[in-house]
């Protein structure tokens, strides 16, 4: 381990994610929702990722929001290397990538933001890096701007904490060569013993659970998870209470899902939460009924309350769209109170609405009170369908053609690496300002489809090549022919379903 790393993994490099709530649109959706004027201009903000890994969101987000200036740190210069490699093909002119740690990047010569957002970082670093975050955003978030936060939480983490402590404790004692190959040595032990006969897993079945939920997981993730020398799930009180060191305060939770209680409470539960005042202490409580072990949440420097006349006023404002394909769409989820089942006469004439292209959500209740459907049920309605991210808000109809040359040269970038990886599985939309998720034979679609070339020889050329097979229900296709054939079903199904989600969202 290196000395600039104060105890953190840098041997081995992170995956390459994106995560869709650090979208500027669905932060100030998340915040009007919770009833509070999100503060910037839609053109011209400020953005700033710590802990960016690879930056891919980063990056995909100044892709599309070209008229914006984004910024990011991460110490690790493997990471800053692959986020500039990006820009420089992406031709993104708008973001600067720094290899700094987060106690350099304090002093860096950088504007103030009007975002800061740091996704699975605060609870994997030392105290020292903690405060340096704290400082940070104390010193560069604009009043009225936010921060997006995620962490490990407690209690949700309390059953599994004696996991980590088996992971490390293996990890260490293996004689494989890569952290990778020793977490997977660190794995096969640990499951080893819960088939023994020992105590601790038969008192504690989540940790049974926890061995069953994170087989397969990438081996890149998971070093970053576990074996890092700092690592503190934190109550929510304690999360709060390090930020009002920096002076921002608990907007609310960044996710829709976690916004609507129903979903998550039942009605005396959400009735007696909604009577403590000390905000806090009503979270840690709202935590112990939920069990939830990874909280995403947003503070604000500063709340701007709206009185709820205005609020629906900025609402109805907003433009939204179906963001996947018509056929997708579910009507019955699982949620923390258990499995629901969305009521047909509301969603279903939403979702056909939004099918046909943007449409404003005054006019989405207009369209609804024509059912009988109330206004309230609407905006709900929509809130879940975001949350789920069936549908997503749209930045203004003006500003879309300048996000559409910035964005069609990050979705090339990202359709012709998809020829050697499947590492990005997002492209950018120049109506959302954000990320939409595409796999990687969905990409290879359209990259045949613009350079006229014949799908399938295309892409059962390039899998071939490089020993990759596909794989249909879980099960690995041995023959060309099975691989063929599973290609043509597939690229049938792109033509007809994903294909017109993509148009709906200007790509393509
Ligand atoms: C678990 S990864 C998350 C990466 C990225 N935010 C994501 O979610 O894909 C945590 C990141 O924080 C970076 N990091 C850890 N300590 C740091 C420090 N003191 N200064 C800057 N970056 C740090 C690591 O290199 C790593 O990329």
């Amino acid at each position: 381990m290196t000395t600039w790393s104060n105890g953190y993994r840098t041997d081995v490099t992170y995956t390459h994610g994106v995560y869709r709530e650090m979208t500027p649109l669905l932060l100030d959706y998340a915040s009007l929702c919770r009833g509070y004027l999100p503060l910037r201009e839609e053109e011209s903000f400020t953005f700033c990722e710590l802990g960016c890994g690879h930056g891919v969101t980063t990056s995909l987000l100044a892709a599309a929001n070209p008229q914006s200036a984004f910024y990011a740190n991460d110490f690790n210069p493997n990471h800053i290397a692959t986020a500039r490699h990006t820009t420089q093909v992406a031709g993104l002119s708008n973001i600067d990538f720094y290899d700094d740690s987060f106690q350099d990047f304090l002093h860096a010569d950088l504007p103030t933001f009007d975002y800061i957002v740091l996704h699975g970082v605060y609870s994997w670093v030392a105290e020292r890096e903690r405060k340096a975050i704290q400082a940070f955003i104390e010193k560069k978030l604009r009043p009225g701007g936010l921060v997006y936060i995620s962490y490990n939480t407690l209690p949700g983490w309390a059953a599994l904490m004696p996991m980590r402590q088996l992971m490390v404790q293996y990890a260490q004692r293996s004689t494989a060569a890569t952290w990778p190959q020793k977490v997977q040595d660190a794995y096969h032990q640990i499951k080893d013993l819960a088939n023994r006969d020992v105590r601790f897993f038969e008192a504690n079945p989540a940790a049974r659970q926890w061995i069953t939920d994170i087989e397969g997981s990438d081996l890149n993730y998971l070093p970053h998870e576990y074996l890092n020398a700092a690592w503190e799930p934190m109550y929510f009180s304690q999360i709060a209470r390090e930020l009002a060191e920096a002076k921002v305060s608990y907007l609310g939770p960044a996710s829709q899902l976690d916004q609507l209680d129903f979903l998550n409470l039942n009605n005396s539960t959400i009735d007696e939460l909604a009577s403590l005042q000390d905000i806090p202490f009503r979270e840690d409580i709202r935590d112990f009924y939920v069990n939830r072990r990874f909280r995403k949440d947003i503070f604000a420097r500063g709340l701007f309350p709206l009185p709820d006349a205005e609020q629906i006023e900025y609402l109805s404002s907003m433009r939204f769209v179906l963001a996947v394909a018509r056929e997708t769409v579910s009507l019955e989820h699982r949620f923390t109170v258990g499995t629901l089942t969305l009521l047909a006469h509301v969603y279903e004439p939403i979702v056909d609405l939004l099918a046909q292209g943007p449409t404003y959500l005054s006019e989405i209740v207009a369209f609804m009170h024509e059912k009988g459907v109330e206004s309230s049920k609407v905006h709900q309605a929509l809130r879940l369908l975001t949350g789920l991210g069936y549908t997503m808000p749209l930045v203004s109809e003006a500003t879309v053609d300048a996000r559409k040359q910035s964005t069609d040269r990050f979705n090339s970038f990202v359709i012709y690496r998809s020829r050697f990886y499947s590492q990005i599985n997002y492209l950018a939309s120049p109506l959302t300002g954000g990320p939409v998720h595409l796999s990687r034979i969905s990409q290879l679609f359209l990259l045949a489809e613009r350079e006229q070339r014949e799908p399938i020889d295309l892409i059962w050329g390039l899998l071939s090549s490089q020993g990759q097979t596909m794989i249909k229900d879980g099960v690995s296709l041995e023959t060309p022919e099975e691989n063929i054939a599973w290609l043509q079903e597939l690229h049938a199904e792109f033509h007809r379903m994903t294909l017109p989600a993509l148009h709906r969202l200007g790509i393509e």
